[in-house]
């Protein structure tokens, strides 16, 4: 059963006036459970239906849960999410409203996620990874199958010279780089940015070899997987993957700016790679030679979010002075 949908692709003009470049988002934030993990966890989620799971134990207190979630009451399972005491209350009540058994416990995902491998470990029981599962990359590389789909039907939409996307587990960018190489796409480069309090993958690539953070210090908490993956890294080392960081200032600046220009609302974890955009690093990364001198057309993941909201805006506006 397939539980995201078809999201719309389309040309950002404020975005491509910003960088001189043809900039276009594909825009995850539409996706039923808020984000782009909807495909994913989806995915997931349907198979392990499939093969006669009985209840679906998730350990995120972001919008893997709430994926699960609405995959859970979609399919008519029991769901059961271990949320840190981190996780704003509203979206607590979000996935209580999808008929999910919420327990918070833990000050980090971490912890919130040693439990609940615990409790899937009960007859019937699946634990739902938030990022990491073969399954999972493979209903994100939903996101290219589409971009694909669409530049092969409309001539006016050309194929993206460079994927923009964020990191946080590394489910998103694995299941990019699998539709990538699916469709034969294995010149296009990624660019992966992290915030810097969450820059799990950008301090692995630097030091060549699985890096696990001391804590979580920016605003972006879906990004805050201490850890990537272990595929995550693997991935950086048989494609191009370009990865950066932005300030948590430069997040915000973004998603104020990204609300007036396409009036969409998005959390920080998406911004930082509009922020990419906005304060120049894109620009600075292909005249370094870092990314391709020839890129032209970019492709942008906006992944989405449900961890936002108008207040939590204009409290971070005053934090960081923007
Ligand atoms: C809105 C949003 N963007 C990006 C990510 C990072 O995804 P991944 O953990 O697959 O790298 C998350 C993770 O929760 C998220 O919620």
């Amino acid at each position: 059963m397939m539980l995201h949908i078809k999201s719309p692709y389309k040309k950002s003009s404020s975005l491509s006036n910003c960088c001189g470049l043809n900039v276009y988002i594909k825009l995850d934030n539409v996706q039923p459970s808020g984000s782009f993990k909807m495909r994913g966890i989806g995915h997931l989620c349907s198979k392990f239906a499939e093969t006669g799971a009985s209840k679906f134990v998730c350990s995120s207190g972001g919008n893997a849960g709430l994926a699960a979630a609405y995959a859970a009451r979609e399919l008519g399972k029991p769901c059961q999410i271990f949320t840190p005491e981190s996780t704003p209350k509203f979206i607590v009540q979000n996935l209580r409203d999808y008929g999910a058994e919420v327990i918070v416990e833990g000050e980090a995902w971490d912890e919130s996620n040693t439990r609940a491998k615990k409790e899937a470990e009960k007859p019937g029981c699946v634990y739902v990874s938030p990022f990491d599962h073969p399954d999972i990359w493979e209903g994100n590389s939903t996101i290219i199958d589409e971009i694909k789909e669409d530049v092969d039907r409309c001539s006016s939409l050309p194929k993206p010279d460079l994927i923009i996307c964020v990191c946080g587990g590394g489910g998103l960018l694995c299941g990019i780089v699998h539709g990538l190489k699916k469709h034969s796409w294995n010149d296009i480069p990624v660019l992966v940015v992290e915030t810097e309090g969450a820059s799990s993958l950008y301090q692995s690539v630097k030091a060549d070899k699985l890096v696990t953070l001391p804590a979580i210090t920016s605003i972006a908490k879906t990004l805050g997987a201490k850890t990537v993956g272990k595929q995550t890294f693997e991935v950086t080392k048989t494609h191009k993957v370009v990865s950066h960081i932005v300030s948590d200032a430069d997040a915000v600046k973004a998603i104020a700016l990204f609300l007036d220009d396409e009036r969409i609302l998005v959390e920080p974890s998406c911004a930082a790679a509009l922020a990419a955009v906005y304060n120049g690093t894109l620009k600075k990364l292909i005249e370094s030679g870092e990314l391709p001198s020839n890129i032209k057309n970019v492709a942008i993941e906006i992944c989405g979010g449900s961890g936002i909201k108008l207040d939590m805006l204009e409290k971070w506006k005053k934090e960081f002075s923007v």
